[in-house]
């Protein structure tokens, strides 16, 4: 089944922000940002850009009518500078002009007096001055001390992970209308039309029944615009609100890279204690992660870090302790994975630490090592593991050993190019981890023509989303997937929205209309039961837009059910509620049951190093990827594929450079090298692993968003055997393995 919007997407008519048409009137913004990373804003001048053509007003912090406010954790990030500048990029003053042009030319007459500042952009250092965001969390099972003491071999070690650009196609962007009676309609690319709101509430003075937020789609969101298309959407709506003009800012590209947070670097300290027989039975990981500026999402990142501190494995005496870093870097924020993948790389690069300095292959301490059915998590919850059949399936079904034999004879073969072979195992927590945001509604009206609109909390951007919400419905209601129509994600129709991320927006929104659609399909069956004289509504079912009794076709078809419903006075609409059951977890005992279940799998992922020129190409992932019953295949393959391809880019070419002066480097694509059609894998291959346990999603489908993004990071490890064929060293493990690290480390010597 095809995605639903794959027809308007080929011809260009599906629309995004930048589609809307405009009302006349509409004014543009551009913001003046910071210059500089950290400092005293002494005065701002505006004179010259409010006197520049076409400008109708500039607007500072001391023009809102609401709180200067946007955080949405941690109240601790002005939507404008005000005293104070914490990053370069920082908005400081917005300009309004009649087009986008006049708007950037004055934005760029703006001039501020700031008396510097020394920035900090090292988490460690940050740490050290205990400049933290939040205090430290810290997971606890067991009792290192004592474990490391009764291990045979124990490895210390560092690991510096850097973040990465979203790179979503479509840029941050907001467009906000004034409505009659001092109310507001914002559309936004945003994950979140409700932290949309909320933020548009605080610096707007108004209240939340008076702004609408409507999001069509995104082209792509990634979690760049789980928390961060807050600020551009109280730009536009702040302007709406002090001109009494509709407001447009579309941000481009150079200005979102340079504004806007990304995937958290970390630095991280470990130290693994084994057994002989290579069991790991001690684990000790102390994560620095970097914040920037304000806390946006980072606690809950940092959160996650944690919960995957171990990946796949079980490791029965555990000391996890993780520091949110506050420095003057834009604030990053939510990256598929949510600080999941940082932790991960962490176990996996001690894991290489261990197997290299033992001379075994780090994929014996691996599947040594895998959780199994009832061991618990450090963070108290008992698996329900899946994790050693992912491993034993990928296995026989692509052969390990024969793939790492391949290397080692084409390695023996040839000079200067080099194979590498990495196993990756992954084990991620389906569920928002702070228990309340797992709930979600759905609102379906089923009309009198037989077609059904469904509206729900999840937004659309790029994941598939709607088409399995429309799949679900269809299903409910026994009807093609036309006849049920996928509308804007809006908080008047769905309020209290979770963002669409965690991977849960299919479990938890696709629930909901499953509920939704069955309640109003069983009104439907009590009509249907007189109508076709069945016996009882048991006897009843909804196939090919007919009712069927006792598995057989009856004349009478939906359109006249539905009519006849409506004609005998039944409500043909319902708004359901889901919420996850058996979810909880105590922040104040670091303990409990935060995941509905996890998604497993393992990854096999093969490289080739040019060792001249320090060039790789990835030559294959194969995967066995745990989908429960996937819903759609073409969807999930393509998250899947899309994961991959934006892990390894993470892990292997995406540099995101900050000089020392908190200054973006990397602030074009010229600069910024994300994988292109070239990166690609030659090989994709996915072997479904089919899991059934109760407790499943929608369906019994398991969520796909996230979790192969981290098969990605297999090429860093492949790389680094790679490296090892040709020369004998040890690279740090410092990600991403860019060509000229790659290059560095193999004339290391
Ligand atoms: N796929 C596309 N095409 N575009 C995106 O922005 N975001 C990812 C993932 N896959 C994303 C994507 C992230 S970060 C998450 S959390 C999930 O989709 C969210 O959608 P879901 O809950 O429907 O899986
Ligand atoms: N994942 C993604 N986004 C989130 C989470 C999470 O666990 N918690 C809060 N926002
Ligand atoms: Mo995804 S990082 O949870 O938006």
């Amino acid at each position: 089944m095809k995605n639903i919007d794959s027809k308007t997407h080929v011809r260009g008519e599906s629309v995004y922000l930048d589609d809307i048409p405009l009302i006349e009137g509409t004014l543009f913004a551009c913001v003046f940002d910071s210059p500089i990373a950290y400092g005293k804003l002494r005065s701002i001048d505006t004179y010259e850009a409010e006197n520049s053509l076409g400008v109708v007003k500039v607007i500072i912090a001391s023009d809102l009518i609401g709180e200067n406010q946007i955080g949405g954790v941690v109240p601790d990030e002005p939507l404008l500078a005000d005293g104070e500048v914490h990053f370069q990029g920082m908005p400081i003053a917005i300009v309004l002009a009649e087009s986008e042009e006049l708007a950037r030319k004055a934005a760029k007459k703006i001039t501020a007096d700031i008396e510097p500042l020394e920035p900090v952009t090292d988490p460690r250092v940050a740490a050290a001055n205990g400049d933290l965001i939040v205090p430290p969390k810290k997971f606890i099972m067991g009792d290192c001390e004592t474990a490391f003491a009764e291990c045979e071999h124990v490895f210390s070690g560092l690991t510096e992970q850097n973040g990465q650009e979203h790179l979503y196609i479509e840029t941050q962007g907001a467009y906000a209308v004034p409505t009659e009676d001092a109310s507001i309609k914002v559309y936004s690319s945003t994950q979140g039309p409700t932290a949309v709101q909320r933020a548009v509430c605080r610096v707007t003075g108004l209240p939340m029944h008076r702004v609408e937020v409507d999001v069509q789609r995104l082209g792509g969101g990634f979690g760049g615009k789980e928390d961060q298309a807050n600020a551009w959407a109280s730009i536009c709506a702040v302007g709406a609100q002090l001109t009494k003009r509709p407001v447009k800012y579309a941000l481009h590209r150079m200005e979102d890279m340079r504004m806007t947070g990304k995937r958290h670097p970390y630095s991280s300290d470990y130290k693994i204690g084994l057994t002989k027989d290579l069991k790991i039975i001690a684990y000790e990981v102390t994560f620095y992660q970097n914040a920037g500026a304000s806390a946006d999402l980072s606690p809950p990142v940092l959160e996650r870090t944690l919960f995957h501190a171990t990946n796949s494995y079980f490791i029965p005496n555990v000391t996890a302790t993780a520091y949110s870093c506050r420095t003057n870097l834009p604030p990053n924020t939510a990256f598929r994975g949510f600080g999941g993948p940082q932790g991960m790389f962490v176990i996996e690069a001690a894991i290489v630490h261990a197997a290299e300095k033992l001379g075994v292959s780090a994929a014996d301490i691996q599947r040594n090592n895998l959780i199994d059915d009832g061991d618990e998590f450090p963070y108290g919850q008992k698996a329900e593991s899946d994790a050693i059949t992912s491993w034993t399936q990928g296995d026989a079904e692509f052969n390990f050993a024969r793939l790492q034999k391949e290397a080692d004879d084409f390695n023996a073969e040839s000079k200067y190019f080099k194979k590498g072979v990495a196993m990756m195992p992954v084990c991620f927590g389906i569920s928002f981890t702070k228990t309340p945001m797992n709930q979600a509604r759905s609102l379906v009206h089923v009309y009198t023509d037989g077609s059904v609109a469904v509206s729900t909390g999840a937004v659309e951007m790029g994941q598939g989303v709607n088409t399995k919400i429309a799949q679900v419905a269809a299903k409910v209601f026994g009807l093609p997937i036309d006849k049920v129509k996928i509308h804007t994600t809006n908080t008047l129709r769905i309020a209290n929205t979770s963002p669409t991320a965690a991977s849960a927006a299919a479990d938890l929104n696709g629930k909901a209309t499953q509920m939704a659609c069955e309640t109003i399909r069983d009104r439907l069956f009590d009509v249907a039961k007189g109508l076709v004289e069945a016996e009882a509504v048991e006897n009843l079912s909804l196939e090919d837009g007919h009712v069927y009794r006792n598995g057989d076709r009856t004349s009478l078809d939906w359109k006249t059910l539905v009519m006849d419903a409506h004609l005998q006075r039944v409500n043909l609409s319902e708004h359901a509620h889901y919420a996850t059951p058996g979810i909880n977890f105590d922040w104040s005992t670091a303990k409990g049951h935060p995941f509905a279940y996890h998604v497993y799998g393992t990854a096999i992922v093969g490289v080739t190093v040019d060792c001249l020129r320090g060039r790789y190409e990835v030559d294959y992932v194969k995967c066995c990827h745990d989908f429960g019953s996937s819903m759609n295949t073409a969807v999930d393959n393509g998250q899947i594929e899309g994961g991959i391809v934006q892990g390894l880019g993470w892990m292997t070419m995406e540099e995101v450079v900050y000089d020392d002066a908190g200054k973006l480097r990397s602030n074009a694509l010229s600069t910024y090298k994300v994988p292109d059609i070239h990166s690609v894998p030659k090989e994709i291959a996915i072997l479904p692993l089919q899991t059934n346990r109760e407790n499943l999603a929608v369906l019994n489908s398991k969520a796909v968003g996230e979790p192969p993004l981290m098969y990605g990071m297999g090429a860093y490890f492949a790389i680094r055997n790679a490296i090892k064929a040709f020369t004998e060293c040890s690279p740090e493990f410092d990600a991403p393995f860019t060509p000229e690290k790659v290059l560095m480390n193999l004339y290391s010597e």
